[in-house]
C-alpha cells in the first residue's frame, strides 16, 4: 500500500518514523508493506530521510497507487478541501485534526460512506489513547450518559509543573511546547479550545448528534490562582482542565471548564501530558481511558494504526455515523446540575442558600470558600446574589466533578 502524509510536524514526521521502523510489524498487522509515496508540506526537509517531498498537492490526488492519505496538517483550511477531494477520489484518509473532524466532520463521514471507503480519526482526541474505537465498537451496545475527562496534554503538563513543582505558566508552557505537545498557536490550548473540539467529536459519538463546537461553553486555565489551589488542596481537590458532555432530556450538553476533582478521583492522580476520559454508561457503569494524550510517537501511533485499518477494510466502509448539526440538539445547560467551589473575599454571611462554608484562607482572614449541592444556573445565580448582598465578592467559582 502506497501512502501519502500532508503536513510534516511533530504528528507527521512521527507517523513517516513510525511506518519505517515498525515495516515488519505492520506488514505482519495488515499484509502488505506499507510504503510513504508523498510528503505534502511547503518547507524544505533537506536532511530528512524521505525524499518524496512535494508541495503539489495534486500529486497525491492524481496517483492512482496512493490508497490511504495520512492528514496532519492541522486547521480547516486547506485540509477540509484536500481532504474532500481525496474521499471523492476514493482514497481513505486518516487524521489527528479534531478541527476539522470538529467542524466537517459529519459530511466527511457521509461521503466516505457513499464511497465505500474510510475517514478515520483516533489520534484527534488523546493522542495515544485509544477511545475512538472504542467508541463506536466496543461501546455501542449500550447508550452513554455522561463522559468527562482532561483531554489536553498541555494545560495538563502545565498545571502539574506550575502546582507540583513550582514553575511559572510562561515556563511550563514553554516545555509543553518544546516537547511538541502544544498547538501552534497554544491559546487554543490554554483557553480549552482544543479540549471544546475533542468533547465536541466525543458527544458525537456517543450521542449520535453533531454539536457546533462555537456554542460549547468553553473556559481554559489562565484565571486560576494560586489561591485557588491553596483553597483545593486544603479541602481534598485537584484542580483540572475538564472536557464534560451529558444528555439533556433529547438535547446534548457539552462544556469546557476548569474543575476541583476530589483527590480519591482516578482523575486527581493524573498529570503531565497524560490524558485521562471516562465514560459513563446506563448498562455500563464506568470505564475510563488512560494514556498520553499528546506528544509525536504516541499520537503518530493512533494515526498508523488508522492506516491499518484502513488497509484492512480497503472496500469496506467501517461505519461511524452521527446526524448533522440542529440546534434543536444543542442544550444550553441552564437545568443541567453541577456542585461549585466559590472563593468569596468579605465577611462570611450566616446563611448561603445551597451552599456551605467550609474554609477560610490562612494568610487572608477575609477570604473563605463555599461548596455548594448540586445546583442548576439559576440556583447558582441565587447564591451568587445573596453572597453580593452580603457584601461579598465573589474571586472564583468552579464546579466539582468525578465525585
Ligand atoms: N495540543 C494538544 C494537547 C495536542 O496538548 O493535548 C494533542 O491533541
Amino acid at each position: 500500500m502506497k501512502i501519502a502524509i500532508m503536513g510534516f510536524g511533530v504528528v507527521g514526521s512521527g507517523v513517516g518514523e513510525v511506518v519505517v521502523k515498525n515495516q515488519e510489524t505492520l506488514i505482519n498487522r495488515c499484509g502488505e508493506p506499507v510504503e510513504v509515496a508523498h510528503i505534502l508540506d511547503l518547507r524544505d526537509f533537506p536532511d530528512s530521510e524521505f525524499k518524496c517531498f512535494t508541495k503539489d498537492f495534486n500529486d497525491i490526488l492524481n496517483d492512482p497507487e496512493v490508497g490511504v492519505v495520512v492528514e496532519t496538517m492541522g486547521g480547516v483550511n486547506p485540509a477540509y478541501d484536500f481532504t474532500k477531494k481525496l474521499l471523492l477520489a476514493g482514497k481513505h484518509v486518516v487524521t489527528s485534526n479534531k478541527e476539522l473532524v470538529a467542524t466537517h466532520g459529519t459530511e466527511l463521514l457521509d461521503i466516505a460512506r457513499e464511497r465505500n471507503i474510510n475517514y478515520l480519526f483516533e489520534a484527534s482526541v488523546g493522542g495515544g489513547i485509544p477511545i475512538i474505537r472504542p467508541m463506536y465498537s466496543c461501546l455501542t451496545a449500550g447508550e452513554a450518559t455522561d463522559i468527562f475527562g482532561i483531554l489536553n496534554g498541555t494545560t495538563n503538563y502545565i498545571l502539574t509543573q506550575m502546582f507540583q513543582c513550582g514553575e511559572s505558566f510562561e515556563s511550563a508552557l514553554k516545555a509543553a511546547q518544546r516537547k511538541g505537545y502544544a498547538e501552534a498557536d497554544p491559546t487554543a490550548d490554554v483557553e480549552g479550545f482544543d479540549t471544546c473540539r475533542k468533547i465536541a467529536i466525543l458527544a458525537a459519538l456517543a450521542f449520535g448528534k453533531a454539536l457546533d463546537y462555537t456554542k460549547i461553553s468553553t473556559e481554559g486555565i489562565t484565571k486560576i490562582t494560586a489561591d485557588d489551589v491553596a483553597f483545593a488542596e486544603k479541602l481534598g481537590y485537584a484542580i483540572k482542565l475538564i472536557g464534560h458532555c451529558t444528555k439533556d432530556g433529547d438535547a446534548v450538553y457539552a462544556a469546557v471548564f476548569p474543575a476541583l476533582v476530589p483527590k480519591n478521583s482516578p482523575l486527581a492522580g493524573i498529570n503531565d501530558v497524560f490524558n485521562g476520559i471516562i465514560v459513563r454508561g446506563e448498562d455500563l457503569g464506568e470505564v475510563m481511558f488512560y494514556g498520553r494524550g499528546a506528544g509525536k510517537l504516541p499520537t503518530a501511533n493512533a494515526v498508523v494504526a488508522d492506516v491499518v485499518d484502513a488497509i484492512k477494510h480497503k472496500r469496506v466502509n467501517v461505519i461511524i455515523k452521527w446526524d448533522k448539526y440542529d440546534e434543536k440538539h444543542q442544550s444550553s445547560g441552564e437545568n443541567v446540575p453541577y456542585a461549585y467551589y466559590l472563593r468569596i473575599s468579605g465577611k462570611a454571611p450566616a446563611n448561603i442558600p445551597g451552599g456551605k462554608v467550609v474554609a477560610f484562607s490562612e494568610n487572608k482572614q477575609t477570604e473563605f470558600a463555599v461548596l455548594t449541592e448540586s445546583l442548576t444556573k439559576s440556583g447558582l445565580d441565587a447564591l451568587v446574589c445573596e453572597v453580593k448582598a452580603s457584601e461579598c465578592e465573589v474571586l472564583s467559582c468552579m464546579r466539582l466533578i468525578g465525585e
